[in-house]
């Protein structure tokens, strides 16, 4: 368990950057084991983000992170606002849906409402837009400018009917603060 972040840098040699995902297995079956999760995942994710401002890159660093170390996702990723419509950015998973009207399906429905929609069965939500027909629960945070209004949305999608709960909300909220926070 645990991470590693470093720059490595020699004369005459290449620039190496190290950084390892925690190995730990996490479990989704309590609230304690989520949140054991949530308090590894914002450490690490401070590593990532620390020094960068580019939107792109810790948004790209943010989506590996999410993706690679929880379990039960076939997709995690950002949609940012271009005028009244979402557009795909940095995401882990297949490809996607690249444009999003504010007001439809969950992400566009998240724009809308500014605050984060849990999904526990796609089947059931009006509107739901399957990217992947494999999804079966999702969850959809707001990403917040400096302004305060919503600039995109943070979406995670699984395979599994009802993967995520307030826990996973309040987690994954919690990361989405640290990426705003490097936003100039
Ligand atoms: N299901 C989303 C669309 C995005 S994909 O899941 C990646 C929605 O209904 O807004």
């Amino acid at each position: 368990m645990g991470y590693h972040y470093g720059l490595v840098t020699a004369m005459d040699a290449p620039t190496i950057m190290t950084f390892t995902l925690s190995d730990t297995a996490y479990g989704t079956d309590t609230p304690a084991a989520k949140q054991a999760m949530y308090d590894d995942l914002r450490p690490q994710l401070q590593g990532l983000l620390h020094g960068e401002t580019d939107l792109v890159a810790n948004a790209a660093n943010f989506s590996s992170l999410v993706y690679h170390t929880m379990p039960g996702l076939n997709w995690a990723g950002f949609y940012f606002l271009r005028g009244d419509e979402l557009v795909l950015g940095p995401f882990q998973g297949k490809p996607a849906c690249i444009r999003i009207k504010k007001g439809r399906g969950v992400c566009g429905t998240t724009v809308v409402e500014g605050k984060a929609i849990v999904v526990p069965d796609v089947h059931a939500f009006p509107g739901h837009i399957a990217c992947d027909v494999n999804s079966r629960s999702e969850l959809v945070v707001p990403v917040r400018g400096k302004d305060g209004a919503v600039m995109g949305v943070f979406d995670l999608d699984s395979p599994q009917p009802n993967r995520f709960d307030q826990t996973d909300a309040n987690g994954i909220a919690a990361l989405v603060r640290l990426l705003e926070a490097t936003l100039a």
